[in-house]
């Protein structure tokens, strides 16, 4: 009997006890080879020697020190080292301990800046359908995943969703990928001008999503295309890169592949690898300098923000992800197991559509090809995808709602930038036969 109330009360968890580089051994000596970097974290793999000895430098140092009092040069020199290398116009950080703090942060700030500007009649947010953003409240709101949302609908602020970037069931064969992004930027202006130009605060996106859709990224010059439209109408662009960002799809950034300058951007995840939770929010210069110029100080703080050890962590884990050149692996790997998705799935009667970006790959499952019609949901494909696969020794992120937010069933694969040609082909060979054995009952 456990205390934990667990993700799934009636589900019987095996215990994690050791970790090293891709594998994750439990307490029966089973061992697990992770696919999924847990949810698309562990960049690193488990166990980095650097990573640790980084920890444990800063422990002897110092553990903790409460931000109202002192500032630490461990915080000072992540900060440092996350705006050297972030998109053009990010100039300050502020940390937080995940995404979902991230992303109150990032609503928070719109609406502060736009407060000290002199427009406080900006409140609105747009965002996109099937995306996620994280799990408090406004988080949630602005998330549009449908069975997260509905439970908790009365709870929410007041958020607009646009259609999110889905080529493969939204954009039909005889329309171009660039008149599909015509489509989408005229459906954001058309939103935009329904609420008032002057009363939306920010419009929000994955650069690639991935926990809802499965690894989709954007039609080349959608977000040039909402970058004019924010800009036209003086809204912030805020990016969440919370599962995209910090490496996975091969560019330290996801939006360095759209050529486009956010005014925020969120990043968790692959920020701090695993090794201590943080997440930070990356905060233009333009407004950081609307508060500095106004009040003086953003009105949203938490206790554990810039914590020493996270920061020592995510600060070892950026300069080892440099030192070892491993973006070029993200993107030799990423393009290896693209291929080697497609060679096991292309043909596969249950597998409609592979894609993603570096080591961010997502597959798809419907019941037919032809229709793309997902599998009934009551059947739970993507859980008994999770349960062949963890059987088979194989940690994969699968999920359901991906057509619509109800139906729809695809795996999430978020291997560690370590991640090697041969740990490659093993994962789809085993993804492989936990999609067949998952969809033999159904045939
Ligand atoms: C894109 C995105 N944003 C935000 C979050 C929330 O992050 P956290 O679970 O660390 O609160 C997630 C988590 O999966 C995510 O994938």
């Amino acid at each position: 009997m456990t205390h934990i109330l667990h993700r799934q009360i009636d589900h019987r968890y095996p215990s994690a006890v050791r970790g090293s580089g891709i594998v994750l051994r439990d307490a029966d000596g089973k061992e697990y080879i992770d696919a999924s970097g847990g949810a698309a974290v562990s960049c690193l793999g488990h166990s980095h020697p650097a990573v640790l000895a980084a920890m444990r430098a800063q422990l002897d140092a110092l553990e903790y020190a409460h931000t109202s009092f002192f500032t630490t040069p461990v915080a000072e020199a992540l900060a440092d080292d996350l705006v050297a290398h972030a998109p053009e116009g990010i100039e300050h950080v502020l940390f937080v301990s995940g995404g979902s703090e991230a992303i109150e942060a990032a609503l928070k700030l719109a609406r502060q800046c736009f407060v000290e500007r002199g427009e406080p009649q900006r409140r609105f947010i747009i965002a996109r359908r099937q995306s996620y953003h994280g799990i408090t409240l406004g988080a949630l709101a602005i998330g549009g995943r449908e069975a997260h949302r509905q439970k908790f609908a009365p709870l929410l602020i007041e958020t607009h969703h646009v259609s999110p970037v889905y080529e493969y069931r939204e954009r039909p064969a005889e329309e171009s990928a660039s008149d599909y992004a015509e489509r989408l930027a005229r459906e954001l202006e058309n939103k935009i001008s329904a609420l008032g130009s002057d009363k939306v605060m920010a419009f929000i996106a994955e650069t690639v999503v991935g926990a809802t859709l499965g690894a989709v990224p954007a039609v080349p010059n959608y977000f040039q295309r909402v970058r004019e439209i924010c800009d036209r109408h003086g809204i912030l662009l805020i990016l969440d890169e919370v599962m995209c960002g910090m490496g996975r799809t091969g560019t330290l950034y996801a939006c360095e592949q759209e050529g486009v300058r956010p005014d925020m951007v969120a990043i968790a995840k692959g920020m701090g690898g695993g090794y201590a939770p943080i997440g930070a929010l990356l905060i233009s210069g333009e407004i950081f300098g609307s508060i500095a110029e106004g009040s003086g100080a953003f009105a949203h703080s938490h206790t554990y923000m810039g914590h020493p050890l996270a920061c020592a962590a995510a600060l070892a884990v950026q300069q080892i992800i440099r030192r070892d050149d491993l973006l070029a692996n993200v993107r030799r790997q990423g393009a290896h197991l693209a291929r080697r998705l497609g060679e096991r799935f292309g043909n596969h009667p249950f597998v409609g559509n592979v894609r993603g970006r570096g080591l961010l790959q997502g597959v798809e499952l419907v019941v037919d090809r032809g229709s793309k019609e997902p599998f009934d949901p009551r059947l739970k494909l993507h859980a008994r995808i999770k349960r062949e696969a963890m059987t088979r020794g194989l940690m994969v992120y699968p999920m359901g709602g991906t057509a619509d937010g109800i139906r729809g069933d695809h795996v999430l694969l978020a291997p560690p930038f370590i991640a090697d040609t041969a740990t490659v082909d093993t994962i789809v060979e085993r993804l492989g036969e936990a999609v067949d054995a998952a969809t033999a009952p159904v045939t």
